[in-house]
């Protein structure tokens, strides 16, 4: 069994942080004269409540703990990166050796895994799914070797909007000598606890939530991880010091007073989503919509590349998945407000007639 060290790319494991100055004396300073920062204030500021001349808290205390208080996670196996996508970054660079090393993913899949992997010239290897979106254990299993480090696994899935098989994912979780990461970018919209739990018994898993899909905030760029101690120590290391902004900290702590909300924003967008799903199906062209776990479905149509076009004419931008392996024939459609859906809905019905 190879411990989390063990996993640790050596420069990364010896590497000295960068720290400052405030992180060791700040419960009793009253004078900041060590950041270089602009003591006056600062201009043209949005919300004249807020302090923006100082750097923000490294580590984002507060809102860890409004995190930990809400996920019944401990606060020290939290993580917040500059949205989900830096955390994907940060994994493969701690974990994974360029040119040596390499990375598991299922295809198709969110396509930001593979492109982390190039950029840091790490090889990917990617298991397809079945035809029913499914995850099979053993044949990622099957692809594992000596210098596999990383999983990746995206639970619902993008794009095709499912949760993986619980049992599968178990299966990998306990036979894989490595860490594994649950991507839950749209857990929120499915009727699933997910994984955040089993982060206990499994130290090396990570899951990862983020802010920008149910809580309705993509443009504060947060994302979160839920994972053990040691794994978030390497992450703090890592990172850029001051990687989560003061506005996005002061944000997320001001929507997760309002928690109770989300559960009203993520009925609507269920909602819409039964609806979009039955008006769509009642279409020619469409040959099918496929079940979803998310805020989006996967559409089989007819002619997907011509009905792009008419809707991206219409000033209506979809995604084209057409070429996707497995999704062949298919667009991938958020769902959207309901006047969205309906004007959506509303083009490819006059493209019937
Ligand atoms: C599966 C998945 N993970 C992560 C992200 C990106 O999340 P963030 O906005 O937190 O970087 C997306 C965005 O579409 C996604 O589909």
């Amino acid at each position: 069994m190879r411990s989390i060290d063990d996993l640790v790319r050596r420069n990364i494991r010896e590497l000295s942080p960068y720290t400052s100055a405030r992180e060791q004396y700040l419960d009793n300073a009253l004078t900041l004269l060590d950041a270089n920062e602009n003591p006056w204030g600062s201009i043209g500021m949005v919300d004249s409540h807020q302090i923006l001349n100082r750097y923000p808290d490294p580590y984002q205390r507060e809102v860890k703990e409004k995190l930990a208080e809400a996920k019944k996670h401990p606060v020290e196996g939290i993580f917040l990166g500059n949205g989900s996508d830096e955390i994907i970054d940060l994994l493969i660079r701690i974990f994974c050796d360029p040119g040596k090393d390499e990375l598991l993913t299922t295809t198709p899949t969110y396509g930001m895994y593979k492109v982390s992997a190039a950029i840091n010239d790490v090889a990917i290897r990617e298991i397809m799914l079945d035809p029913d979106f499914q995850l099979k254990g053993d044949d990622l299993l099957r692809n594992v070797s000596e210098s596999t480090k990383l999983i990746f696994l995206c639970s619902p899935n993008n794009p095709t909007g499912n949760l993986l098989d619980k049992s599968q994912v178990t299966r990998i979780l306990d036979q894989f000598d490595g860490v594994v990461v649950i991507d839950e970018a749209y857990i929120d919209f499915a009727d699933d606890p997910g994984f955040i739990e089993q982060t206990t018994q499994h130290p090396k898993l990570v899951v990862m939530q983020t802010f920008s899909k149910a809580w309705g905030m993509a443009g504060i760029r947060l994302g979160v991880a839920y994972t053990s101690p040691a794994i978030v120590g390497y992450l703090n290391k890592v990172k850029p010091p001051y990687n989560v902004n003061q506005l996005t900290q002061k944000q997320a702590l001001t929507a997760m007073e309002d928690a109770h909300e989300i559960s009203m924003l993520v009925a609507k967008v269920q909602n819409g989503r039964d609806w979009l799903s039955k008006e769509l199906a009642l279409l020619n062209k469409v040959e099918k919509v496929f079940p979803s776990d998310a805020n989006f479905l996967l559409v089989k149509m007819t002619e997907p590349k011509a009905i792009f076009q008419v809707l991206i004419d219409n000033q209506i931008v979809v995604r084209d998945r057409s070429n996707v392996v497995l999704c062949e024939g298919c667009l991938r459609i958020t769902v959207g407000t309901e006047e969205e859906n309906q004007r959506l809905i509303d083009v490819l019905k006059r493209i019937e007639a």
